[in-house]
């Protein structure tokens, strides 16, 4: 689907891309950019600046840049139409109608098709615990404490002990076998055909964050096993980017997000107040949940199990949370096993006490440390201190390595410039975190000569983006096809027709590529770092030497170009006297 550029454009126009960004990282202003934690990567230090300006971000630690049509690509996952397509309802921008391609119709609809099922079971589940034979579900979550409020705020069900029924009432609205097979409600055998996944369960819609049934989890009445069933994963139901609970949590604002383990956990949190709890789907906390969590908030909270697999889970869960570059703290749930019986059995208040004394996550970890050091047997105590300062290494600042350590010292009576002395040998030997190098993009010496013309075609665009006045003063030096690279050209072209034309931005031009290679590839030529300089004089003459490098090359280019171009000759000769002429003009950067 094809829409028009100025169509593309208005609505870039329309989605000022600090905004849109905003809502997926937490931005701060800082001198003239936006500055968060890039989203695309794992870090703890800003390096992803948004400029409003250029309307472009660009992340300095894993060199992703674009627009925000890009943006909504590589973070939503998004093709270009579809990135369009968000944005202009974003905007209220009216869409033509569309003409999908017939790959577009069937993936798009396939998933709607598996969105729709999925609401439809959610239904049908959530009308037999209010049934007579749902009785038992419903005297179950009345004995866990639920309220009538809170089992509709989550949409809960009940599942029979009839296998077939749910497959012939949503075989009755429409749906095929294997749509409902590959929802993961049912399974196919030969022996009994279509039979419903869950069974004598109560059921838990699992919400995408917009609300929507991906998939379900559902608890056994009694003591079957499984204890809890999920539905498998399939096209709308990834396990390792979606939370149980976000949908309510994300609009919490209580400066915190709680991480626990289980369904009931959330539910009974959420019931006490604490909206701004959420699971795990059954499956182990992951990197990409600590970074969806980043959306939302800096500081997480743990209120994992009090047992040992909730200690191992909570020092797992630390480790990402860190290397997401999230704050997180420890919740202690003792002397009851989860928040669900927690609060259950000592109330709200309680429980926000233990919100307010949620242990630092490195405190945890010594303390869960040195439950496994004999502190009487020197030999063990010496090893529990090599252990603290190994840990104490992951610390790439100073002043915070500093303040943990001396902290530490303090609370396990270990003398701290002997505590000190043992970081050091240890940092000397393995030497410490170092956060990561960012990449140079200044001119670097021994490039080959084709990277070298590149380069200088990349800056003279970057300097003109950032300072479009300057167009205006060597319009008459330079022209797109002085762009040798085809990319280049067409960027330098469309560049340089929009600079004279009022209100132009030329993040426009990034959208203007179909392909997304291109639109990166395109977006980089924004984000070329230009050369450090102090002085006008330095400036002017960086620019200059810019300038005549892209012309020489240029005319480099045609002259190789004589025999066999004969449109050649023309730049050639043209070339020759503007490079002369340029060579002995000053233009001034004022
Ligand atoms: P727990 O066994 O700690 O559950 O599992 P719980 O919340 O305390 O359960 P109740 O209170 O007895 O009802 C925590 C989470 O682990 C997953 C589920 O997501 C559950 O919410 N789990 C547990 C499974 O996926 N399968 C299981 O068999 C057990
Ligand atoms: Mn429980």
């Amino acid at each position: 689907m094809y829409y028009p550029e100025e169509l593309i454009e208005e609505i870039r126009a329309k989605n000022d891309i600090v905004g849109v960004i905003s809502g997926y990282v937490k931005l701060q202003k800082k001198g003239g950019n936006h500055w968060g934690c890039c989203p695309f990567h794992n870090e703890k230090t800003p390096s992803f600046a948004v400029s409003e300006p250029k309307q472009m971000y660009h992340c300095f630690g894993c060199g992703v840049s674009g627009s925000v049509y890009t943006f909504m690509m590589q973070y939503e996952n998004y093709t270009f139409p579809e990135a369009v397509r968000a944005l202009a309802e974003r905007a209220g921008v009216k869409l033509p109608e569309a003409e999908y391609s017939e790959e577009e119709k069937k993936r798009a609809s396939r998933r709607a098709r598996l969105l729709e099922v999925n609401k439809e079971a959610a239904k049908y589940f959530y009308y037999q615990l209010r049934a007579s034979h749902g009785a038992v579900g419903m005297h179950y979550l009345e004995k866990r404490n639920l309220t009538p409020e809170t089992i509709h705020k989550f949409g809960l069900g009940y599942a029979g002990k009839n296998g077939t029924e749910l497959v012939e009432y949503l075989k009755g609205k429409g749906y095929t076998d294997d749509l409902i097979k590959e929802a993961g409600l049912a399974n196919y055998s030969e022996r009994h055909g279509m039979s419903s996944q869950f069974w004598n369960r109560v059921m838990f819609p699992i919400q995408d964050i917009n609300h929507r049934v991906i998939g379900f989890g559902g608890r056994v009445m009694g003591d079957g096993e499984p204890k809890y069933l999920n539905s498998p994963e399939t096209p709308i139901f990834d396990k390792r980017r979606n939370l149980y609970g976000l949908n309510f949590a994300r609009t919490a604002r209580s400066g915190n997000l709680i991480i626990c383990e289980g369904y009931m956990d959330v539910i009974s949190m959420h019931q006490a107040g604490f909206t701004q709890a959420v699971a795990s789907l059954g499956t182990a906390f992951t990197q990409e949940q600590a970074v969806l969590l980043r959306r939302y908030t800096d500081s997480v909270l743990l209120a994992y199990d009090s047992d040992g697999a909730g200690v191992k889970a909570a020092l797992r869960g630390i480790g990402i949370l860190r290397d997401a570059g999230l704050g997180g703290k420890v919740i202690n749930m003792q002397p009851y096993k989860d928040p669900d019986e927690f609060i259950k059995n000592l109330g709200r208040e309680a429980f926000q006490e233990r919100i307010d004394q949620a242990e630092n996550s490195f405190f945890f970890e010594i303390r869960i440390l040195a439950d496994q050091y004999d502190m009487k047997d020197p030999e063990q105590k010496t090893r529990f201190h090599r252990e603290i300062a190994r840990k104490l290494c992951a610390f790439s600042e100073e002043m915070e390595r500093e303040n943990y350590l001396q902290a530490i010292a303090e609370k396990y009576y270990i003398e701290s410039d002997s505590l000190r002395k043992l970081v050091v040998g240890y940092a000397a030997a393995t030497g410490l975190d170092k956060p990561p190098e960012r990449p140079r993009t200044t001119v670097q010496p021994k490039q080959p000569p084709e990277e070298k013309v590149k380069k200088a075609q990349k800056l003279l665009l970057t300097w003109l983006v950032d300072e479009p006045g300057l167009y205006e003063r060597i319009k008459d030096y330079i022209s797109p096809e002085d762009f040798t690279e085809e990319l280049y050209r067409q960027v330098a072209a469309k560049l340089f027709a929009g600079l004279g034309t009022p209100g132009f931005q030329p993040a426009s031009i990034v959208s203007l590529f179909d392909d997304p290679e291109e639109q990166r590839q395109a977006a980089e030529l924004f984000q070329t770092t230009l050369p450090q300089m102090d002085t006008l004089q330095e400036r002017e003459k960086a620019f200059h030497d810019i300038l005549l490098s892209v012309k020489r090359s240029s005319y480099e280019y045609y002259t190789a170009k004589l025999g066999t171009d004969v449109s050649a000759l023309n730049k050639v000769v043209e070339g020759k006297r503007a490079l002369e002429k340029l060579a002995k003009t000053h233009i001034s950067l004022q």
